[in-house]
């Protein structure tokens, strides 16, 4: 098996192994809305196996830093239409990441009348840039009432059923680096006790509930799932991510989702990789600083189903083609990262132009 190869993964059809893994650039306008700089940007990566798009707030309250967009008005729905034909017209397929970021967040980069939440009210050590007043701490979260749980769920279901009438062709959660369904199955951020905290079988209610939720939409087979045991990001800690991961994963497998997405970790207390192997086989997608010839050998070795690739993808949005004729990668600027507008963006040119 080659990574050039197609795939199945539940209900998508996959016609190479290399996914574009989900990277915030913070294209949108400041009130998350798609703008047509990021028409361009997907468009030009459609050859990729699987684009999994940026991180998609499901509401405002979601939403974080700054200029990232949603999917919970009509308008964000229609600009990201305009994206998911513009992946189909160029044989692509593409997913949605729903990304709610609970208590990563400051209140200049969204709306007035929302509010930063969390499973318990633990603010984040730390800072993130915001366009107005530079770098700011973290919000103070509100710690959300038990009888609210189920309104931010139905938030991903709505989000999900958006992206698929948006035309994506799936949706993945972001279940990691120290967002809100990290928030609730970690230790470290969930300090509830009602049946949403304590033990792990409470840790893990709040996801099992989201993906239930998104997978009442369109099926299991279009929900996919992106992990990364033990990942301290967004000052995240959990007592014991092997038991959490080991329950998570073992109930989640029951679920028949499209794929687990597995970011690796290799000085964590978990082998993620491994681990997801265990519990998801065939429909494991590898992903954290792999090479091409690492990527292949996995593959070949049946360890992984697919790899996704996230920086690479940044100034190489021909990096199937790259990989197959070994052209040379280019290099991306880290000054642009984030910006708006097109430079460091969608004005990298495929090789040879
Ligand atoms: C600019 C940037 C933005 C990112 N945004 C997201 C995101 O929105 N959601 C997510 O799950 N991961 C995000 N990531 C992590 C990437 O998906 C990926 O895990 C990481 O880049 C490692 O893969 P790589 O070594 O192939 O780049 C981001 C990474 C980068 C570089």
């Amino acid at each position: 098996m080659s990574i050039f190869s197609p795939l199945q993964l539940g209900a998508l059809a996959l016609s190479n192994r290399i996914v574009m893994a989900p990277m915030t650039r913070s294209r949108a306008t400041a009130d998350g809305l798609p703008t047509e700089v990021m028409v361009d940007y997907y468009r030009q990566r459609a050859t990729a196996g699987l684009i999994i798009s940026e991180g998609i707030a499901p509401s405002e309250n979601g939403r974080g830093y700054a200029r990232t967009p949603g999917i919970y008005s009509g308008k964000q729905i229609k600009a990201w239409a305009k994206i998911t034909q513009a992946v189909h017209e160029n044989g692509g397929r593409i997913v949605a990441q729903i990304m709610h970021v609970g208590r990563i967040a400051n209140a200049v980069n969204k709306a007035l009348d929302s509010e930063t939440v969390s499973p318990s009210a633990i603010r984040a050590r730390g800072k993130m840039y915001t366009d107005v007043q530079g770098m700011q701490p973290f919000d103070e979260p509100r710690a959300l009432e038990h009888n609210e749980i189920a309104q931010v769920i139905a938030e991903y279901r709505n989000a999900a059923e958006s992206a698929l009438s948006a035309g994506f062709d799936g949706v993945e959660l972001h279940c990691t680096s120290g967002y809100l369904p990290a928030q609730f199955l970690c230790t470290g951020t969930n300090k509830r006790t009602d049946n949403y905290g304590g033990n792990v079988v409470n840790r893990a209610r709040f996801v099992f509930e989201v993906l239930e939720a998104m997978a009442s939409v369109g099926g299991a087979q279009r929900v996919g799932l992106r992990i990364c045991p033990d990942n301290p990001f967004n000052d995240l800690h959990d007592d014991d991510p092997q038991q959490t991961f080991d329950y998570l994963l073992q109930e989640a497998s029951a679920l028949d989702l499209s794929y687990l997405h597995v970011i690796r970790f290799p000085t964590g207390r978990v082998d993620n990789i491994a681990i997801g192997q265990r519990y998801f086989g065939g429909r494991l997608i590898g992903n954290e600083s792999y090479s091409f010839d690492e990527a292949e050998v996995a593959v070949a070795a049946g360890e992984l189903a697919a790899v996704s690739f996230g920086r690479d993808f940044i100034a190489n949005p021909d990096l199937v083609e790259r990989l197959q004729c070994g052209k040379e990668l280019t290099a991306f600027d880290p000054q642009t990262l984030y910006t708006p507008g097109a430079e460091g963006y969608s004005r990298y040119p495929p090789a040879g132009v």
